[in-house]
């Protein structure tokens, strides 16, 4: 073995016990009562718990955004993923209009390929939804990229689609064994109360979260959940925020449609008190901040199992940025932080406070994500062969939350001066210390572009196979 992870609590999505991991060539090679270490080296993790790294599905690193690009770039975000205990992300590869999808991938892949600290993958945005997109959609698939997102806003930026577009995709990526993600909120309705509030001259960051009702959300949730139930598709809701989305992907997933939701930190700790007074421009985000109701809703959602995944949308902005709209909401550049507090604040706000079972953050931390984006069982378990992706979390130690003891390349944190128990004391990507006590001690550009696949047959995504001659 090249190193023992020894006496570690190994939480699964389904198990705990206490055992030793023994790693060889960055794989997970034996879980064992003992391991004799010989001369490997061994990480002492008595009293911690042993979990595999938390997957981040959903990050914008350098993402170019309403007139802006997002704080981090692959280096500095990836950096600070493993310092939380991240240890893949999944960022997006968007589309540029009449182009092709697979240059949208290869230019990302450019652009963070030797650079990312830690091992990650693309989501396909389609924004062009021409039959030329679609006929891609295959070839996408078969590259290692079996998701997509579509946004159902955004048409200033030229992202937007509208339904027949949603429908296509859907069918194409049902036919392909393609998976299709929903930015979900009602542009019109938001462009609407956009111009009535600057009509009347409301214009501070407050007017963000108002001109963006629940109803908002939940009328594109309930839209795209129809589309799939006509056209027999699956649909993963990114980033959702209400209590009424909760209550629509329960009913949706009761009648038996594959409808999955991710919700993020934000939406289950802050609320739309944030958009208030001065430090209320750093906080606008699409979707908004809700109320109490909502977090509460989104919680029993995540304890339901209603809500398959919680990933980050870490899409940082520097306040300097931020200013950019100090004289019209619409112009606040929108996203929030937080790939690097993730697995604190679910640990510390989730099962701390008797909300979540520490086999419930795994599930939706890491194994869900990892078999709903195809990187199951390669990441997202503790199973001998899996990549040795794992988090050493010590559930007794205590951080006060605040920019200057994060690593990601901002001078604000929505969670300035909350005090969260439990923090990540090693995190290892393939075998590799990437951060011991929340400090980076890895390598830039240690990680990897992991193609991803769904391990049942994906049918149409593979190239028509001959038919087998009769053997008489
Ligand atoms: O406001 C947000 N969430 N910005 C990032 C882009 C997106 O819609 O996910
Ligand atoms: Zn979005
Ligand atoms: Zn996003």
């Amino acid at each position: 073995m090249d190193m023992i992870v020894k006496n570690g609590i190994l939480v699964t999505a389904t198990d705990s016990f206490v055992a030793d991991i023994g790693i060889k060539n960055g794989k997970i090679a034996n879980i064992a009562e003992h391991i004799e270490p010989w001369d490997a080296e061994v990480i002492e993790a008595k009293e911690m718990f042993v979990l595999p790294g938390a997957i981040d599905v959903h990050t914008h690193f350098q993402l170019p955004f309403m007139r802006t690009v997002s704080a981090d770039d692959f280096v500095t975000g990836s950096k600070a993923a493993a310092c939380g205990g991240v240890t893949s992300f999944i960022d997006f590869a968007i589309q540029a209009k009449s182009r092709a999808l697979m240059e949208a991938v290869e230019n990302r892949r450019k652009e963070a390929d030797g650079k990312v600290c830690i091992d990650y993958s693309l989501h396909a945005a389609i924004t062009d939804f021409s039959e030329a997109t679609l006929a891609e959609i295959p070839q996408v698939i078969q590259y290692g990229i079996p998701s997509f997102k579509v946004f159902m806003i955004y048409a200033k930026e030229g992202w937007m689609a509208d339904d027949g577009s949603l429908f296509a995709v859907l069918e194409k990526a049902r036919d392909c064994g393609g998976l299709v993600g929903v930015h979900a909120e009602n542009p019109f309705v938001i462009d609407y109360n956009v111009a009535k509030f600057l009509h009347e001259g409301k214009t501070e960051a407050r007017w963000h979260g108002l001109s963006r009702p629940n109803y908002v959300e939940a009328e594109a949730i309930s839209r795209a959940i129809y589309w799939t139930e006509i056209t027999r598709s699956r649909l993963y809701v990114f980033h959702m925020s209400t209590k009424e989305g909760v209550q629509l992907v329960s009913d949706a997933r009761a009648r038996g449609l594959s409808v999955f939701a991710e919700t993020c930190p934000q939406y289950l700790l802050l609320t739309d008190e944030k958009y208030e007074g001065e430090e209320g421009i750093n906080y606008p985000t699409g979707p908004p901040l809700r109320k109490k109701e909502d977090c509460e809703g989104l919680w029993r959602g995540l304890q339901a199992g209603t809500i398959s995944a919680v990933a980050t949308d870490h899409c940082p902005l520097t306040r300097q940025q931020r200013q950019m709209g100090k004289d019209d909401f619409t112009k606040i550049p929108n996203g929030l932080p937080g790939i690097e507090t993730l697995l604190p604040l679910v640990y510390s706000e989730g099962v701390a406070k008797g909300r979540l079972t520490m086999n419930q953050l795994v599930e939706v931390t890491s194994a869900t994500p990892a078999r709903l984006f195809g990187l199951y069982p390669q990441k997202g378990s503790l199973a001998i062969g899996a990549d040795a992706d794992i988090v050493v979390f010590d559930p007794a130690a205590k951080r006060t939350l605040s920019h200057s003891n994060l690593h990601m390349n901002l001078d604000f944190s929505p969670y300035e001066g909350l005090e969260v128990s439990g923090w990540p004391k090693y995190t290892l990507s393939r075998g590799k210390i990437l951060a011991r006590d929340g400090q980076f001690v890895g390598e830039e550009g240690w990680g990897r572009f992991v193609p991803r696949f769904y391990l049942e047959r994906v049918p149409g995504a593979l190239p028509e196979e001959e038919p087998a001659e009769a053997v008489v």
